[in-house]
């Protein structure tokens, strides 16, 4: 983009919208949501109905999730956090028992095992894809070693089949071939050759938060698994358990007529993030310091966020710069999605070993992550493009 271009487009096509730098509704609603609502409403408005969350609307949208994704069954509950809390639970975890969790990562799983009493052993991220590095997931099994528990990173499927393949090849003592787990609280839909994530794990997990790529009024989620035994088990955690323990984790009739309807238009809404990162990349092609998204072949991203890179030399404080500038100058706010999760978390930082995770620690002074949204027009996208470019420049020169 040429800085006569620039120029025009900075003067002329400031956002109408204050994009967040990871916006507050991740999709949107249509008509069609609006009109579930009040069906559903009208159905349970009824003194001997009532808003029963076991209702069969939830698990019509389970059994639609399920089949979405290619599991066998889908649990819906009332978040990524407690569903990562039940994928936990069913590993009856011991002291001392280890889990092997991205350090590049939201701080819900790593919480998870703890909460269940187990260690967390952090690996190191791939550079280009930020997803668990397989070779550093291997070198870091011991004979304690029960689960590999990689995030699906900012909305592209990790190599879910290298790791399965590595935890066939390292089998607990007593348990057999370590257990996979995903976190694809970002990455709804995402594919790795061509099967979407929640198909190929254990147990795997999904938010649908307001900020999520679908979502059911603010809070949801669900837990999707080909293994009944851990489907049954996570039923009943979710619903104050039985023969085993458990609490009310559940996720309304309501939130579930809205999560319908966001099934039937989640590919849509991915197309449209598809098409706001395939744009920007020509955008920014040519900007010799950032680092573009990687996407490999095998995968298919849905773009939750766009994660760009600073030069090495750019770590820390030039890239801060850069934030700063982006957001004083031109209003556009970058999230750093995210720095080793245990940085900004007490808790996470007192009760795990972090002390050998140069690469993670590197690459959380150098990505940042423009905003995106399925609804970013090409002149706002253009816009942060624009900025980002001149911004760019600017930091080169200081
Ligand atoms: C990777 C990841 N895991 C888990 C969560 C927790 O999701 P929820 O808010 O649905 O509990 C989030 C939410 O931001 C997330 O980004």
């Amino acid at each position: 983009m040429d800085a006569d271009r620039r120029k025009e487009i900075l003067a002329t096509q400031k956002p109408e919208i204050p994009w967040a730098n990871e916006p507050a509704l991740g999709g949107y609603y249509t008509e069609a949501e609006f009109e579930a609502v009040r069906a559903e409403m009208e159905r349970c408005n009824q003194p001997h109905i009532g808003f029963n969350a076991n209702a069969p609307i939830t698990r019509e949208f389970e059994e639609a999730f399920a089949a979405w994704c290619g599991a066998g069954d889908a649990i819906a509950n009332n978040g990524a956090g407690t569903g990562l809390d039940m994928a936990m639970m069913c590993l009856d975890l011991q002291p001392g028992d280890e889990v092997i969790v991205p350090a590049i990562n939201f701080k819900a799983a790593a919480l998870s095992v703890l909460g269940q009493g187990g260690t967390v052993v952090w690996c190191e991220v791939d550079e280009r894809t930020f997803q668990a590095d397989p070779e550093d997931i291997e070198r870091r099994i011991t004979p304690r070693t029960r689960a590999i528990y990689p995030v699906h990173m900012n909305g592209m499927a990790a190599p879910i089949d290298v790791y399965l393949e590595i935890a066939e090849r390292h089998p607990h003592p007593q348990h057999g071939p370590l257990k996979v787990i995903g976190d694809a609280a970002r990455s709804c839909g995402a594919k790795l050759h061509g099967k979407r994530v929640g198909s190929w794990e254990w147990i795997c997990v999904f938010s649908f938060h307001t900020m999520k790529l679908m979502t059911t009024l603010g809070e949801g989620g669900a837990v999707v698994t080909s293994d009944p035994a851990a489907a049954e088990r996570m039923r009943k955690i979710r619903g104050f358990g039985g023969d085993i323990w458990g609490t009310n984790y559940k996720l309304t009739n309501v939130q579930a007529a809205v999560g319908l309807v966001q099934l039937s238009r989640i590919d849509g809404m991915i197309e449209q993030r598809r098409a706001v990162a395939h744009e920007r990349n020509e955008l920014l092609a040519g900007l010799e310091e950032i680092t573009l998204p990687h996407c490999p072949d095998d995968r298919w991203h849905t773009y939750y966020l766009y994660t760009c890179l600073v030069p090495r030399e750019w770590a820390g404080e030039k890239r801060d710069r850069l934030l700063q500038l982006m957001r004083e100058d031109y209003g556009i706010p970058c999230v750093v999605a995210n720095p080793p999760c245990y940085q900004s978390h007490a808790f996470l930082r007192e009760h795990t070993d972090w002390s050998d995770l140069p690469r993670s620690e590197e690459l959380g002074k150098r990505l940042f992550c423009p905003p995106t949204h399925p609804l970013m027009s090409t002149s706002d996208n253009e816009y942060i493009a624009a900025a980002l470019w001149e911004t760019v420049e600017r930091v080169r020169e200081e």
